[in-house]
């Protein structure tokens, strides 16, 4: 099944890698040469998708878009196209995906959030559209959490035991901790869903933090029984925080210039 459309949503406040993002968006901080948003553009790419809607806020938006359109397509995208949607307020994650919908035009899509990044060789997203039944069910891509980060992530309920490969979802909650968790598979930043997920983001409430959260939205998939997982057998990389963008440096700083890494630390 080939899926033609990603959506990266790319609006949030990005409050965690403050000063850094007081004028200059998150998606846009440099990792090694280039923002973190190409490497998921790029990665949507590989996976055969030709169009990346990137959801982006009102004040630095046009940044974003700027990166990928001035001077001509970007060497290795030029059958991509880029095309910016803009989410006014920063009301979650669920909000900010739904702000596609007209775009993606019922069609299934990839979605990518761009402080996720894959490890080289380790790209998930063709495992999503293999797990998908020709785009008529949606995966969501896991990963086991330690406890600590039950409290930090969507965590789904799963209708059998699997630790790896495929499994069956019956719902999601979003940031349980670990008494609440109904299991250790967390929600990693990689979708595939089918546009029936935009259905149920408009009868989302207002969730955790106020926001209109994606979580809710996958938690109904599974409530549905139209929900799959696939636990992939490497972390991604966040770069959402100091700490994680420092180690996506140096991961993906050792894969291109190994020995300059490895002489300096
Ligand atoms: P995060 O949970 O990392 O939120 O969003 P954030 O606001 O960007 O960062 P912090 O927590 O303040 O540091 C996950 C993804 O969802 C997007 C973000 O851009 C990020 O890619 N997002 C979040 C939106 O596009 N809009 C929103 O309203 C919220």
């Amino acid at each position: 099944m080939s899926i033609e459309v990603a959506v990266i949503p790319a609006a949030g406040r990005g409050t965690r890698m403050r000063p850094a993002t007081r004028v200059v968006p998150k998606a846009l901080l440099t990792v090694i040469d280039r923002p973190a948003i190409q490497y998921a553009v790029e990665e949507a790419a590989r996976a055969g998708a030709t169009e990346a809607i990137v959801v982006v806020d009102l004040d630095a938006g046009h940044l974003i878009a700027q990166h990928f359109s001035l001077e001509g397509p970007l060497p290795g995208l030029e059958d991509v196209r880029v095309r910016p949607v803009v989410q006014e307020e920063p009301l979650g994650l669920g909000h900010a995906v739904a702000e596609a919908a007209h775009m993606v035009a019922g069609r299934p899509f990839f979605c990518l959030l761009s402080d996720n990044l894959v490890r080289p060789g380790h790209d998930v997203l063709p495992a999503l559209a293999d797990g998908s039944r020709d785009g008529e069910v949606s995966v969501v891509c896991l990963r086991p959490l330690d406890d600590d980060m039950l409290s930090k992530y969507g965590v789904v309920a799963t209708g059998s035991d699997a630790t790896e490969g495929y499994v069956e979802l019956t719902g999601a909650v979003e940031k349980p901790g670990p008494e609440k968790a109904p299991s250790r598979l967390g929600l990693v930043g990689r979708y595939l869903f089918t546009p029936e997920i935009f259905g149920l983001l408009e009868d989302a409430e207002p969730g955790v933090g106020g926001e209109i959260q994606l979580t809710d939205a996958i938690d109904a998939l599974g409530r549905k029984g139209r929900l799959r997982g696939w636990v992939a057998p490497t972390d991604l990389l966040d770069t959402g925080t100091p700490e994680g963008l420092l180690h996506a440096s140096i991961v993906l700083g050792r894969h291109r210039y190994g020995d300059i890494v490895d002489d300096a630390v």
